[in-house]
């Protein structure tokens, strides 16, 4: 999903950033153009008009246009502001020629200035366009010479004053006028460039006494008009006078077509050329080249020329509306095409995603399929193997339950002949007790194979329930007494409560599998429950329904555990013993009576296992219905060894308090060993040679072992509460008994657990069942082969690689044994048990530990480390002997002399002689 999301992201920044191209792709700089006009009129409408239509042309030009109204305050104004903003190129057509100043300060501050039209006195610009006005004077002065008769009257009515194109038209008219006779200037007026400024110029002529006059020149036509207005209004005959103006525009009421129906005589075109004028700005701004001086070409229209210029004007208008209607069809299309581009991006960014999708979905296809296969695969595998497995198990069931039925006849045939040898009585002592042992374990093995088979049968469905009609409440009562005898002996409590059920209750149900049921339980309570604890067995009836609680005060189950308990071979953490059959028995059993079983417990007060049956079975038939035979169960099988595998405290304390009584001649061996009967067969095995203590698990084995110190010490790995192993890294740890060797024995020979045996310091390993004789040789050679340390004091080589041989944790006692034996040896009443204290072991355990490792008592070895040192003296030095006898630790020299001689087989004066 979030390679979906970066390929989509990537796609749209990747199109953003194409627009981006695509739009920037040609920018042009963007133009501020500002336009300030003196007046408002139709004249500069038209130039205004024809400004705005040349801006289009150019994508990038923004026109700025203001008009001052012929106020020159206001139109000084407009320019400083269009200054300040700093506009690009400033256009000017100032109204006054004193407009410059303002000017003045645009163009030094670098603002380009198009002076346009009209002129200032200032030579502050940066180019001049506009039409020839003393040309347009001149011409006209000409043209009125030669047209008018000899003698014409003329009236010049002159624009405003201080505006330079009044000035340059009148020189221009004027110079004519002086040089022709044929017309004469008999007035000479001004007026504002308006209309209704000349009407009020002429009116008030012609109110007073006034010279007769033929034409009046007005600086524009609509002055002219004002006049020709005012003419009328005086009455005067406006056919025989010549109304003549400049400008000559082209719409109705313009100066061409009043010419051309005689209504004026003459005009001059006075160009506007917006076109021109925005292409010299562009020039400018662009840094193209262009003339600081621009002449617009203009020409005279009279009544000869006024309908040609006509018909050119309507063929330019025509032309021109053609052009903007090209122009909007252009722009149409440029907005189309932008459109149509902004759609294309739109259009490539969804094919984008669409694509990168598609890609995706394409590769989670396949990724899919390609999970899918392996996952096929390894479910086929899987098949596979549990089919292999279960094939497997099958076959090992099967051997199991063969070599189960094949065991049967031996056993019988052991069981046998054991019962009718114990029968004689005289077999005593040793014999009867091994034959005891035999018989107990041979019954073990029947009710093993027993229940295999019968386990067996429940998963073969061949197991049948035989139905009864009875009172369960009483047979509880003969059942629980079963389990008296033993549970007296370890002091445990059994009580039964059947007061909840009816004394008449029967129930019908294999009678034969609730007692297998009721003797799983008890004999897996007794297993758990500790001396002193209380098994409470309680039948309920209700509803249809008995439920059997057996409740004990043992250690109890997990919760995590609790489920799983009554599968097949499970074994709860700390189980003792056992196959894991006798529990999954009980729920078979259980199953087939319709009924359920659970286990409720809380770790540490104990476990009640709940057993709730129907009260009857469907099919039974009185006719089949069986006696008790009370032979469901082997009575016998009842028995400590095979219920408790854990601690027989009574023998124990039996053999630790024999341990005082100890053969010293013989080495002490510690066996550790959960089973009764395997602690009875090893000891019987071993008490010919050696002297035996006993403990039946890890904590206990340490205890003994740091108590009495053993020579060696055979251990059992698979125990409750320590096993061999911990047992074993923890006995190497101790100082005191860091150095007894261990045979551990183990019914399993998994090499993993030899491994970590022998990591943990253990010396041998055997694996159960094992030979009497091998595991005597064994340990035989193990108290043999023990390193011996020869000398502790000699300070040889030998001395070494012997400390070579030793465990770390010895090696560390040795020295300092030896550092501690050093240092006291002047003083005569350093003890062994002041030896004992300084190294932290107690009497009985720094004898057995220093014999052990060095074969002399520590009372030896300190007299040999004092003679040692003594030895030296007498070669070294001058002192005398008993001076030396006395720093050596020796009360007395004749003493000393005797230890001496013993020692190194000469006396201490011999030596010196
Ligand atoms: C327009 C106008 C024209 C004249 C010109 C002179 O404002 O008055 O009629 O020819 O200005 O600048």
């Amino acid at each position: 999903m979030n390679k979906m999301l970066n390929m989509l992201r990537l796609s749209v920044l990747l199109v953003l950033f194409a627009m981006l191209v695509s739009c920037g792709h040609g920018e042009k700089k963007h133009f501020v153009i500002a336009v300030s006009q003196c007046s408002e009129d139709v004249w500069r409408e038209k130039l205004n008009e024809e400004l705005r239509i040349a801006a289009l042309y150019y994508n990038n030009v923004e026109l700025r246009i203001q008009s001052a109204n012929d106020d020159v305050r206001l139109q000084t104004e407009q320019i400083e502001r269009f200054a300040d903003d700093d506009v690009d190129l400033l256009i000017v057509a100032p109204g006054q020629v004193s407009i410059s100043p303002a000017i003045d300060r645009a163009y030094e501050k670098g603002i380009p200035v198009i002076i346009f039209d009209r002129r200032t006195r200032s030579n502050q610009y940066t180019a001049y366009i506009g039409a020839d006005n003393y040309e347009i004077g001149k011409t006209m002065g000409e043209y009125l010479s030669s047209a008018l008769p000899e003698g014409s009257r003329i009236i010049e009515l002159c624009g405003l004053s201080t505006s330079s194109p009044a000035i340059e038209r009148q020189h221009g008219f004027d110079s004519v006028a002086a040089q022709r006779p044929a017309i004469s200037i008999v007035q000479k007026l001004h007026a504002d460039w308006t209309e209704q400024g000349a009407f009020r110029v002429i009116d008030s002529l012609l109110s007073h006494p006034y010279n007769a006059f033929d034409c009046i020149f007005a600086h524009n036509d609509r002055m002219a008009m004002g006049a020709r207005r005012a003419a009328l209004k005086h009455g005067l005959d406006i056919s025989k006078i010549k109304f003549c103006g400049i400008d000559a525009m082209p719409q109705q009421g313009g100066g061409l077509p009043l010419v051309n129906d005689g209504t004026l005589f003459a005009s001059y075109i006075y160009p506007t050329r917006g076109d021109e004028v925005l292409q010299l700005a562009m020039n400018i701004l662009t840094g193209k080249k262009y003339k600081r001086e621009n002449q617009l070409s203009s020409a005279l229209v009279t009544s000869d020329n006024a309908r040609v210029l006509l018909m050119q004007n309507d063929e330019t208008v025509r032309q021109q509306y053609h052009l903007s209607t090209l122009r909007s069809r252009v722009d149409k299309a440029a907005d189309d095409f932008n459109t149509q581009r902004f759609y294309l991006l739109i259009l490539i960014v969804f094919m984008v995603m669409l694509i990168g999708a598609f890609a995706y979905s394409i590769r989670a296809y396949f990724t899919k399929a390609r999970i899918n296969n392996k996952l096929k695969e390894s479910m086929e595998q899987q098949r596979r193997m549990t089919e292999d497995m279960e094939q497997m198990t099958k076959t090992q069931l099967q051997f199991f339950t063969n070599v189960s039925h094949e065991l049967r006849t031996p056993l019988t045939l052991i069981s046998g002949p054991v019962e009718q040898l114990l029968e004689d009585p005289t077999v005593r002592g040793t014999q009867r007790n091994m034959l005891e042992m035999v018989q107990r374990n041979t019954r073990i093995l029947i009710q093993l194979v027993g229940e295999i088979l019968d386990f067996r049968k429940v998963q073969n469905n061949k197991a049948t329930l035989h139905l009864n009609n009875f009172a369960l409440q009483n047979e509880l009562q003969t059942w629980a007494d079963d389990f008296r005898a033993v549970a007296m002996r370890r002091k445990i409590n059994i009580e039964v409560d059947t007061s909840a059920v009816d004394t008449e209750a029967m129930v019908i149900a294999d009678r034969d599998k609730l007692e297998h049921i009721y003797f799983n339980l008890m004999s897996n309570s007794l297993k758990y429950t500790p001396e002193g604890g209380c098994i409470t067995t309680s039948l309920q009836h209700k509803d249809g329904f008995y439920t059997l609680r057996v409740a004990d005060t043992g250690k109890g189950i997990s919760a995590d555990e609790l489920p799983r308990l009554f599968e097949r071979f499970y074994q709860a953490k700390g189980a003792i013993g056992g196959t894991g059959i006798g529990l999954s028995l009980v729920k078979a059993y259980v199953d087939m009576h319709n009924g359920d079983v659970h286990a409720e417990s809380e770790p540490g007060k104990g476990t009640t296992f709940v057993v709730r049956i129907p009260d009857t079975q469907p099919g039974y038939d009185a006719s089949k219905d069986q006696p008790a035979t009370s032979q469901a169960i082997d009575r016998n099988m009842i028995d400590d060894s095979y219920i408790a595998a854990d601690t027989n405290a009574e023998t124990l304390t039996e053999h630790i308090t024999n341990a005082e009584d100890f053969d010293n001649d013989r080495p002490l061996v510690l066996i550790i060993d959960d089973n009764n009967g395997m602690r009875t067969y090893l000891r019987s095995l071993l008490s010919e040679k050696y002297n035996v203590v006993e403990a039946t698990d890890g904590k206990q084995g340490l205890e003994v072992a740091h108590r009495y110190v053993p020579q060696l010490v055979v251990c059992d790995v698979m125990m409750p509460v320590m096993d061999g192993i911990e047992f074993t890294a923890r006995l190497k740890e101790d100082t005191a008994t860091s150095h007894i060797p261990v045979v551990l024995l183990t019914a399993r020979s998994l090499s993993e657990q030899r491994e970590e045996g022998y990591a943990k310091g253990a010396d041998s390993y055997l694996t159960k069942p094992f030979s009497g004789s091998v595991l005597l040789a064994r340990i035989d050679n193990l108290l043999r082969s023990r390193t011996m340390l020869r000398s502790i004091f000699s300070g040889g080589a030998q001395e070494a690689a012997d400390e070579e041989q030793l465990g770390q944790q010895d090696q560390r006692f040795v020295t300092r044994l030896r550092d501690i034996i050093k240092n006291n040896l002047s003083d005569s009443d350093f003890s062994i048990e002041r030896l004992g204290e300084k190294i932290g072991l107690s009497r009985v355990q720094l004898y057995r530990k220093v014999k052990a490792l060095t074969g002399q008592t520590p009372v030896e070895l300190l007299r040999k480390a004092r003679l040692v040192k003594a030895r030296r003296m007498v070669e070294h030095t001058d002192k005398a002997v008993s001076e030396i006898a006395y720093e050596v630790g020796f009360t007395s020299p004749s003493y000393f002399n005797k230890c001496f001689k013993d020692e190194f087989g000469v006396s201490p004066g011999a030596l010196r002689d």
